[in-house]
C-alpha cells in the first residue's frame, strides 16, 4: 500500500528536482525519472510526485511530453512579436470565400500535420464523457428528443450557460439568450440583425476568416482597425473611424483574438463599450477563447459593462470541447427577439440531441477540470512552438498569446505566405496563409499557426518544414 499524502510534501519533490537542475544532474532537454521511479527513491505516494511534478509544470519548469515523460524546459528567449498591424483605411467588399473554403476543405486531409486551422484537441476523457451522454440519451424513448428545439432552444441548456456566465463577469438572464448552431451562426445571425447589404463593419486587422466570410456573405464591408497583437484593437484608431466614417456594427473578439490572440484588458474593454454606445453602435462580441486563458483569471467580457443591451455576446463550445457538437449562443441584449425570429426562420432549431447533451454534461462536475486541463496543455504547446519558432525559423517574429488555440507568425524577410502554403501542404503540412485574415489581401508576410491540435514530435517536424522551406526561398 502506498503511504498517505502528506499535503505539502509534493513541495519536496519540486526542491529535490530544482536540487538536481542546481547541480547540473538535469540540463534543459533532459527527461526526468518516471513518477514510479521517483516515489520510489523519495519513498513518496505515486499521487505525491504527481502533484510536484504539476506544481513544478505551473512554474514552467519542467513539461510533459505525450507517452514520453517530463523533461526539464529548455529556455530560449522567444522571438519578438509582429508590430501594431496597418490595413488600409476604408470600408471595403470582401472576397475571400474561395481561399477560405480551400484551406478548410485542405484541413481533413489524411497524413497531413494539421496546423492550418483553429480546431481544438478533443481526445479528452470530458469529450468521451460527453459522447456517452449523447448515446444513453439516444436510447431513451423520449418524444421531445424528436421534436424541434423551438428558439430560443433548450432552457436547461441556457440555464447552464447563464450559470457559467458568471465566471465572464456577467450577470445574464437565460431568457437573453438564443441557443444556435456553433459560434459561427451566433456571429452571422448576429449581423443579421444589425447590419443590412452596403453596411460597414468593423473588424480587427488581422480577423478571423469566418468573420470574413460572414461579412461577404451578407453584402456588407469590412473597416479593418489597426491592432497591438497584444493589446488588441486600437481604440483611438476607432474613435476616428467612428467619426469618419457610417459604421452599422463592430465585429470584435476582445479576448484572445484569433489569429493575433491579442488581449484587451478590462479598461479597455470598458472603454470600447462606452464608445460604441456613445456611437449607437451595436458591438457583436466574439467569446469564443476566452475560457482558455494561460495566467490568471478568466478574461471579462465587454458585455458586462454593457448597461444598455448594446452588445451581443457570440460564443460556444467548440474551442473548449467538441467542435462537433455545434452547440453555441448569443446573448443578444436588446437585440434577442429580432435574432430569434431570424434562428427561426434561417433553420428552424438547432438540433435537440446535442444540446439536452450538453445540458447533462455542464450540470455535471466535470467541466472546469477539463478545462484546468485544456489549458495547461495548451500554454505547454504555446510554448513549445515559440521554442521551435526561434530555434527553426530564425528571423521571424511570433506572438506569445496568453490564450487561445493560435498564433500569428511574421515570416524572415523574401518569404511570402502564399508559396509557402502551397509548399508546405505539398510536403505534409498545413498552414493559414495571413491573406485569409484580410479584406485587402494583406499579410502575404504572416502565416497562422494552430499550437493546440498537433502533439510535440508533429510541432517539432512542421517547424523543421517551415523552416526548410523559408531558408530555401528567403533572401
Ligand atoms: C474567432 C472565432 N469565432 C467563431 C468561430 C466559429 O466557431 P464555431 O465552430 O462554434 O461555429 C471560430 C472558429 O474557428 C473562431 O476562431
Amino acid at each position: 500500500m502506498e503511504p498517505a499524502t502528506d499535503p505539502l510534501r509534493y513541495r519536496q519533490v519540486a526542491d529535490h528536482i530544482r536540487a538536481q537542475m542546481g547541480h547540473g544532474l538535469l540540463r534543459p532537454g533532459d527527461r526526468l525519472p518516471s513518477v514510479r521511479r521517483l516515489a520510489a527513491t523519495l519513498r513518496m505516494s505515486v499521487s505525491t510526485v504527481v502533484q510536484g511534478y504539476a506544481l513544478l509544470q505551473d512554474e514552467r519548469v519542467i513539461e510533459s511530453r505525450p507517452q514520453s515523460g517530463f523533461y526539464v524546459r529548455e529556455l530560449r528567449a522567444h522571438p519578438p512579436p509582429p508590430a501594431m498591424s496597418r490595413p488600409v483605411a476604408r470600408p471595403t467588399a470582401v472576397s475571400i470565400s474561395q481561399l477560405a473554403v480551400q484551406v478548410v476543405q485542405a484541413s481533413d486531409r489524411p497524413g497531413v500535420i494539421q496546423m492550418g486551422t483553429a480546431l481544438p484537441r478533443t481526445d479528452f476523457p470530458a469529450v468521451r464523457r460527453l459522447h456517452a451522454q449523447l448515446a444513453t440519451l439516444a436510447r431513451r424513448p423520449d418524444p421531445r428528443l424528436s421534436s424541434y428545439d423551438i428558439p430560443p432552444g433548450y432552457a436547461g441548456l441556457r440555464q447552464q450557460i447563464a450559470r457559467r456566465a458568471v465566471d465572464a463577469g456577467l450577470m445574464i438572464d437565460p431568457d437573453e439568450l438564443v441557443i444556435t448552431t456553433g459560434c459561427q451562426e451566433a456571429l452571422l445571425l448576429s449581423l443579421r440583425t444589425v447590419a443590412r447589404a452596403g453596411d460597414t463593419v468593423v473588424v480587427e486587422s488581422p480577423t478571423f476568416y469566418g468573420t470574413l466570410q460572414a461579412i461577404e456573405s451578407l453584402g456588407l464591408k469590412a473597416l479593418e482597425i489597426p491592432t497591438d497583437p497584444r493589446t488588441g484593437i486600437s481604440l483611438e484608431a476607432l474613435q476616428l473611424a467612428l467619426e469618419q466614417w457610417r459604421v452599422a456594427a463592430c465585429l470584435l473578439t476582445p479576448s484572445f483574438s484569433n489569429p493575433l490572440g491579442s488581449c484587451m484588458d478590462d479598461q479597455r474593454k470598458q472603454a470600447l463599450v462606452q464608445m460604441l454606445e456613445e456611437a449607437g453602435v451595436p458591438l457583436i462580441e466574439d467569446d469564443i477563447y476566452a475560457d482558455l486563458y494561460f495566467d490568471g483569471t478568466r478574461p471579462r467580457a465587454a458585455k458586462a459593462w454593457d448597461r444598455s443591451g448594446n452588445v451581443l455576446l457570440c460564443s460556444s463550445l467548440s474551442k473548449t470541447l467538441d467542435p462537433g457538437l455545434r452547440i453555441g449562443w448569443v446573448a443578444a441584449g436588446r437585440h434577442r427577439e429580432a435574432v430569434t425570429h431570424l434562428k427561426l426562420v434561417s433553420s428552424m432549431a438547432s438540433a435537440t440531441l446535442p444540446a439536452r447533451a450538453a445540458a447533462a454534461y455542464l450540470e455535471g462536475p466535470g467541466h472546469d477540470r477539463h478545462l484546468q486541463l485544456v489549458r495547461r496543455l495548451y500554454r505547454e504547446q504555446r510554448d513549445r512552438l515559440l521554442e521551435q519558432v526561434a530555434r527553426q525559423l530564425p528571423g521571424s517574429r511570433i506572438t506569445c498569446p496568453p490564450g487561445g488555440l493560435v498564433a500569428w507568425l511574421e515570416l524572415p524577410a523574401g518569404v511570402d505566405a502564399m508559396t509557402l502554403y502551397s509548399e508546405s501542404m505539398a510536403s505534409g503540412l498545413s498552414i493559414a496563409p495571413g491573406p485569409l485574415f484580410s479584406a485587402t489581401g494583406r499579410y502575404r508576410r504572416f502565416i497562422r499557426l494552430n499550437y493546440a491540435a498537433v502533439d510535440h514530435e508533429g510541432l517539432v517536424r512542421a517547424l523543421a518544414i517551415l523552416g526548410r522551406l523559408a531558408a530555401r526561398s528567403g533572401v
